[in-house]
């Protein structure tokens, strides 16, 4: 399928310039049919292509529209974000995960528009300068946002050009992400970058699917080395699965009269600048957990609680009483299964003294703060628990 250049780029056979007229043209075609219509699409605002490219990476077209509306509503602008408070931004990001997103979009927008009031660059070197934007989220604002040359490899491109190519070494490994860069740079015409660019990755998202592909509908099968081979639900490679870890944590809403000790998590974790109320992982407690698990109906052991309870101790310097447990919640980070084991306790001080990264929060003000997923999971079951107020 490819053969080398003394220097080492690759130099792609069957793409030569009267094979990628066609291509683009049958490319051309199908994409006047079939384009999905989503809502940052065809307005040439480098902000929002920004912002949606941004929130699609690691997370579906499906969950982000929703999210973008909103977000795009509270910040219409570059400037709207970059004069919101870090806990606004990332309460509009809330449940979305990967939260180092959120915080370097809120950095670069305020860099952007200290440095040349909002206007973004338009070249691929000075876009991958800024937080959060690499050669890829690069390549989309050059293309869609100006018509600029820009070169896409997603995940939908990415397994679309690997199969086109019929690759047969791991696409994600450095090797394999020079090819496709290099071939994605091949691919671009000269005008019109923007919709050719959205075709491939429409094409890969809706006919060469990770799992049967539709080679009978594509308008690119002429042009397909693996499925030429009869190879294209091999290609490309599968990344290896990563061994997964059960952990068992621990969350407890604390309670105080009328209010919730909620903690920001600090810079340099996962959820920095994200709320949750206390939690850790349970360590070598978790031989106390019974291994049938537990249910708000069944008697907690009480080593369980006593344990449980130094170590909201040890973390907060708080001393409170288990009052109920509320509920496990499943939930996957990275290569950990975590079951957190939700508790209800209260305490008599409302210790330790608020600050920038503690507060003491009525139960209807919870909604004000941006939370971790399961955080937010907790907040709804105590609001729930308040019968005067819900
Ligand atoms: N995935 C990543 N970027 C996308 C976009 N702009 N449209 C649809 N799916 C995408
Ligand atoms: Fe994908 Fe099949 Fe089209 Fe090849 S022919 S690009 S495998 S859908």
């Amino acid at each position: 399928m490819m053969s080398r250049q003394k220097n080492d780029e690759p130099l792609f056979e069957p793409y030569d310039s009267a094979a990628l007229t066609r291509l683009r043209r049958s490319l051309k075609a199908w994409y006047a049919k079939r384009a999905r219509d989503l809502p940052w699409r065809n307005i040439g605002d480098a902000y929002r292509v920004w912002i949606s490219e941004i929130m699609l990476q690691q997370t579906t077209v499906a969950t982000v529209v929703p999210y973008f509306e909103r977000f795009i509503n509270r910040f219409p602008t570059i400037h709207d974000l970059a004069n919101a408070e870090q806990n606004e931004v990332l309460r509009h990001w809330e449940g979305l995960g990967y939260y180092s997103r959120a915080r370097n979009i809120h950095k670069t927008a305020k860099l952007l528009v200290e440095q040349s009031n909002g206007v973004f660059p338009q070249t691929t070197d000075e876009l991958t300068a800024l937080p959060g934007i690499g050669r890829y989220t690069a390549g989309a604002i050059m293309s869609f946002a100006f018509d600029l040359p820009g070169a896409i490899v997603e995940a939908n491109t990415l397994r679309l050009y690997s199969r086109l190519l019929c690759l047969d070494e791991n696409p994600r490994a450095t090797h394999g992400q020079k090819v496709l860069w290099a071939f994605a740079e091949h691919l671009l015409p000269r005008k019109n970058i923007g919709p050719f660019n959205q075709s491939l990755m429409d094409l890969g998202a809706t006919v060469c699917t990770p799992t049967d592909p539709k080679c009978r509908e594509c308008p690119l099968l002429p042009h397909c080395g693996a499925a030429t081979a009869d190879r294209q639900n091999e290609i490309p490679m599968a990344a290896p699965k990563p061994e997964i870890t059960p952990v068992i944590e621990v969350s407890v809403a604390i309670q105080h009269e009328d209010r919730f000790l909620l903690r920001r998590y600090p810079e340099g974790q996962r959820w920095a600048g994200l709320w949750d109320f206390v939690r850790f992982p349970l360590g070598d407690a978790e031989s106390l957990v019974p291994t049938s698990g537990l249910t708000a109906a069944a008697k907690i052991p009480q080593k369980l609680i006593a344990n449980i309870e130094l170590s909201v101790h040890e973390a907060t310097g708080t001393v409170v009483e288990l009052d109920r447990f509320l509920k496990e919640i499943r939930h996957s980070v990275t290569r950990y299964r975590i079951s957190l084991l939700c508790f209800l306790a209260s305490t008599e001080h409302a210790t330790p003294e608020p600050n920038e990264n503690l507060a003491w929060v009525p139960a209807e003000q919870l909604d004000d703060y941006p939370l971790s997923t399961t955080g937010r999971k907790l907040a709804v079951l105590v609001q729930r628990s308040q019968p005067t107020l819900f």
